[in-house]
């Protein structure tokens, strides 16, 4: 009954299913399996694992098996690629993503969340690219958040009315090898900043870093100087909710393992109390880092 369960889920997504549960991007294989779990919850069963169904199986919950064996299957087909990607992880092209003209890709916000630190009008400048690792649009009235219903780690993210993350393209600055080195004069950085998931508005809002944090941030930064070309300033946002702006800074290298060092920076006030967006929900504001960051031409790796 299960081995009829994931052969189904294997012919739902290559016949057409993968792109209509993925959305277009650069994914690690992890982020896949929770967009086909939340589509098809009914035929992921995380209980029947592979060794049950297969004598050379791993312990691995078999319907993930199932994802990787379509995504295999419609490698190269037209929708699926990998090629010129690192290991776990596969480019979904459906329409093929709308970029830009190479001329107009002057700066790169590399976490948009809800474009709330930009001008209104410069929210939609066509010389910006707007990246975030998600997608939440606004519900009809006061629906608030459709999709994705669960952050990357499966928790449910509640709604949150009138508010939207709309991205250009989706993607994770960890990981961008769709731009090629020196692309963007400037970038805008702004990563969550606290640790754990909370309950409160802050992670609600803007994420939070989980426990590879440290990993993350230094190939984040590492990702991000690459594109940026020479003489091009990359401006980084820190709040010291949880980490301290010194033990940030120096996981900052370029991809030759040189420390890279911001020029100048300053912070906000040190505390603001608690956060002004709700009444309750206790979370507080630490003062924020604003720190620039510029590549000097002896930068170069
Ligand atoms: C502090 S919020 C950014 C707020 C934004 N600057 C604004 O003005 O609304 C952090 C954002 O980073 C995104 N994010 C977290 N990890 C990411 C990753 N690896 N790649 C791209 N975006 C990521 C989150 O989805 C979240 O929207």
């Amino acid at each position: 009954m299960q081995q009829l369960q994931h052969r189904k889920l294997q012919k739902e997504l290559m016949d057409g299913g993968i792109t209509k549960v993925v959305p277009e991007g650069i994914h690690k294989i992890t982020v896949i399996y929770e967009y086909v779990k939340d589509s098809f919850p009914h035929l992921c069963d995380d209980d029947y694992l592979c060794s049950q169904c297969c004598t050379c199986g791993t312990n691995q919950p078999e319907w993930k098996h199932r994802v990787r064996t379509a995504l295999g299957s419609l490698k190269g087909k037209g929708d699926v690629e990998k090629d010129g990607l690192d290991r776990g992880w596969w480019r979904i092209t459906i329409n093929s993503t709308i970029i830009p003209t190479a001329n107009e890709l002057l700066i790169l916000d590399a976490t948009a969340g809800s474009r709330s630190i930009w001008h209104k009008n410069h929210k939609n400048n066509p010389n910006v690219l707007f990246l975030d690792q998600r997608i939440e649009v606004k519900g009809e009235g006061s629906q608030g958040v459709m999709m994705p219903r669960k952050d990357p780690d499966g928790v449910p993210i509640p709604s949150q009315p009138g508010w939207e993350c709309k991205p250009d393209i989706l993607g994770d600055f960890t990981y961008l090898p769709q731009f090629d080195d020196e692309t963007f004069n400037h970038i805008v950085w702004d990563p969550p900043h606290v640790k754990k998931k909370g309950t409160g508005f802050i992670t609600m809002k803007y994420g939070y870093l989980g426990h590879d944090w440290q990993e993350n941030l230094a190939k984040g930064f590492r990702e991000l100087w690459r594109l940026l070309k020479t003489n091009g300033t990359l401006v980084f946002k820190w709040a010291e909710n949880d980490i301290p702006k010194s033990v940030i800074e120096k996981l900052f290298r370029s991809e030759a393992g040189e420390p890279i060092d911001y020029c100048y920076g300053t912070q906000t006030k040190k505390s603001i109390g608690k956060a002004q967006c709700c009444s309750n929900c206790g979370d507080e504001i630490r003062g924020t880092w604003w720190l620039m960051y510029y590549k000097f031409p002896n930068y170069r790796d």
